[in-house]
């Protein structure tokens, strides 16, 4: 097929690399690993668009590059962290995301982690697993309920929303959020979430606090020593969001030291490398950032990208323009 070139930088569902064949020449990354600086580079050059994921590092350098020939970025993924945004910008190339079609699966990835972490889902399994269970005991394996316990979200967008809505209708969970953009009364009503009006009063009432703001360099760390001090000795630290936002290593001393009950992550700083300390920490659920893993989900992100494509290449504006 010809028409505008397009470069995934990995491998896509089928149905949506079937998709994008019919009009679009596509390249896919066949070896399914990150490319390099130079790769992206060069690819800036070939092809009219470019296909990153969070799994990329699409910085200025390689934005920049002298005789670029790519348009627009269609990345696959609602979170931009990983693209310099002011680069593209002035580069003069437009970005388009995924948003609403992840929300549901990253919701439900959340109350995944909600669930593990507080029944201690991972450990249960590792002792199991290893030949370790002697059998049921009163005290055994014991974790913390969840109803009438109080999640607290950091940010209030459309995952969040989708969790706190979850959480009051399958588990009983009361519902708080901290976020610059207050709710509408409407909406805190609709979701019965009380608002705090500041990050720490949001973390000394959390029994679970679960962070849902971006990544970048304005939330970075902003979970670290401090505001783990802050936390309930028997809260839930969860992470469905972006690595960077938490101090790692800060993170694993505070549960070694019972400074907080348990932890259950799905994003790192330094992805897919994982802190050695986090590894070792206890009551901790790790998995390997699965968000929006669902092939529903990931067909529909791809979906989603092909439509921008689509409507760039025809003269309309994306949907999901965000440069
Ligand atoms: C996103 O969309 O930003 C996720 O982290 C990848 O699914």
């Amino acid at each position: 097929m010809n028409g505008p070139r397009i470069l995934l930088t990995r491998r896509w569902p089928k149905a949506v690399e079937d998709a994008l064949r019919l009009n679009f020449e596509v390249t896919a990354n066949s070896d399914d690993v990150p490319m390099t600086a130079d790769q992206l580079k060069m690819a800036m050059r070939h092809y009219d668009a470019l296909c990153p994921t969070v799994s990329d590092r699409i910085t200025a350098e390689i934005l920049s590059v002298p005789d670029a020939r790519v348009r627009i970025i269609g990345n696959y993924g609602v979170g931009l962290d990983h693209i310099d945004m002011r680069a593209a910008k002035a580069a003069g190339i437009v970005v388009t995301n995924t948003p609403d079609v992840l929300t549901e699966s990253t919701a439900e990835l959340t109350l995944l982690l909600i669930l593990m972490a507080s029944r201690r889902a991972s450990d249960g399994e590792r002792e199991l697993r290893s030949g370790h269970w002697t059998g049921w005991r009163p005290i055994h394996m014991l974790g913390w309920s969840l109803a009438g316990r109080t999640l607290g979200l950091v940010g209030f967008g459309r995952i969040a929303r989708a969790t706190a809505q979850r959480a009051r209708a399958a588990l009983g969970m009361r519902i708080a959020y901290f976020s610059r953009h207050r709710a509408t009364p409407e909406d805190e009503e609709k979701l019965a979430a009380t608002h705090c009006n500041s990050l720490d009063e949001l973390i000394s009432i959390a029994d679970v606090l679960s962070l849902h703001c971006p990544g970048g360099a304005e939330t970075h760390h902003l979970i670290n020593r401090h505001r783990l001090g802050q936390m309930k000795r028997t809260a839930i630290l969860i992470n469905t969001a972006r690595g960077t936002i938490i101090n790692e290593f800060e993170l694993a001393a505070a549960l070694n030291s019972g400074q907080i009950a348990a932890a259950g992550l799905d994003v790192y700083e330094s992805e897919p490398a994982i802190h050695a300390a986090l590894l070792a920490a206890r009551n901790t659920v790790l998995l390997p950032h699965l968000g929006s893993a669902t092939l529903e989900t990931r067909t529909a992100m791809g979906m989603r990208v092909a439509e921008n494509l689509g409507r760039f290449f025809t003269g309309e504006p994306p949907v999901d323009r965000v440069v």
